[in-house]
């Protein structure tokens, strides 16, 4: 980030110089290329993490207090970390006080400290800028109290903070990436294992490119958890119905779903059936882009999506315009809703001689229609979260 000196000198501005241990940290966004809402039903994603990212600057203090300040939004906060409790005004903290009271309660002994930050990741826009933020705060923790916390555990701690301080029954997709992301690859993940294989994106005749509907929807947290709830109810049905045990709707097979869906009272059987449907085709589309088989890897997005759309019910009007205008358009071999839905950003994927073309179209089309001008971000795959630099 350009203004990386910059946040330094207002680091020294804000904070006097305690003389400790001081850092700067960064973790990044993510896209979801495959694989949504089947992370916390123990599956399979194949996220990346994106080229935009948090970056946070710290200095440990000689007290308990924690100060932060937001650069972005200009505003501050300060709590001390024998009294962590989530906030009602500036909710923005509790992911970063949920982080530190997790690192807490897994037995870790911190020291206070000073933080700045600033994001280019937008807002409530799908890209996990929530869980970026997270997982810098837990870099920063860590390191500023020369903890050795492995990407994965502090992934799950990350998780749990949102799970147990922001109360957002999330999966795991989102942090694990944030922290282990690779440059030039998506990680087809085991949300069962939490084991995870690079899977290589690099080809340069194809491109992802991210179109934001701006649509923010509020009841995001809401319908998410009901859904989460619905799968725990499938697979709890499926329990009963099937010899072998059944701990997640991970462990359904599609003829199995065919077999007992009649059992299932509706929206339980739509629910499942994008579950079970959207395993088989993260584990297909890992295997079509390791043959390098772009085209098969469009047709699984675009079936993803129809799957959100009919039977999971997480998508919008404005997503199913971005979906259907982009497939429209010349030199588009997928695209579909990322992320939790309700709104946020759709991912496409393009050959890359069409994307000039393609992000004027869409700005244009997508204004026609809805009266709002999409952000478009063109990204390849980034690296996870990264200390920059540490005295
Ligand atoms: C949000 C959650 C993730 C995942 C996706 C949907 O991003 O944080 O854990 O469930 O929604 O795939």
């Amino acid at each position: 980030m350009q203004d990386f000196n910059k946040l330094w000198m207002i680091f020294k501005d804000k904070f006097a110089d305690t003389g400790l241990t001081k850092g700067a940290f960064s973790a990044p966004g993510r896209v979801n290329l495959i694989g949504e809402h089947t992370d916390y039903n123990d599956g399979f994603v194949l996220p990346m993490a994106i080229e935009k990212e948090v970056i946070m600057l710290g200095q440990l203090r000689n007290d308990r207090r924690v100060r932060v300040f937001d650069f972005g939004y200009n505003t501050e906060i300060d709590f001390s970390l024998d009294k962590l409790i989530p906030l009602r005004k500036n909710t923005w903290a509790n992911y970063l006080m949920g982080v530190v009271d997790e690192i807490q309660k897994a037995e870790y002994i911190l020291q206070g400290a000073n933080l700045i930050f600033k994001s280019n990741i937008p807002r409530k826009a799908g890209l996990s800028s929530s869980a970026a933020l997270e997982v810098v705060t837990a870099l920063a923790i860590a390191e500023l109290n020369s903890l050795k916390i492995e990407p994965v555990k502090m992934a799950r701690l990350c998780q749990q903070a949102e799970n147990n301080f922001v109360g957002v029954a999330c999966g795991i997709m989102d942090q694990y990436v944030s922290c282990l992301g690779q440059k030039n690859y998506a990680l087809f993940i085991d949300c069962r294992s939490n084991n995870y294989e690079p899977v290589p994106f690099k080809d340069h005749n194809y491109q992802i490119v991210i179109c934001n509907s701006e649509i923010q929807r509020s009841l995001v947290n809401s319908e998410y958890n009901k859904r989460r709830e619905e799968c725990r109810i499938a697979g709890e049905l499926f329990n009963h119905k099937l010899t072998s045990e059944i701990l997640a709707l991970r462990d359904v097979t599609i003829d199995e779903f065919k077999q007992y869906q009649e059992y299932l009272p509706e929206p339980i059987a739509r629910r499942a059936r994008h579950v079970i449907s959207e395993n088989y085709r993260v584990q297909t589309g890992v295997q079509a882009l390791r043959e390098e088989n772009f085209s098969a890897f469009g047709e699984l997005m675009v079936e993803s999506h129809r799957s959100l759309k009919n039977d999971y019910e997480v998508s919008c009007a404005e997503l199913d315009l971005l979906v259907d205008l982009a497939l429209k358009q010349e030199g588009v071999l997928g695209a579909r809703m990322t992320g939790a839905g309700f709104g946020g950003c759709t991912v496409n994927l393009l050959k890359r001689d069409y994307v000039d073309v393609f992000e004027k179209r869409i700005k244009k089309e997508y204004k026609k229609t809805t009266g709002i001008t999409p952000d478009i971000y063109i990204t390849r795959p980034a690296g996870g979260a990264k200390v920059l630099k540490f005295r």
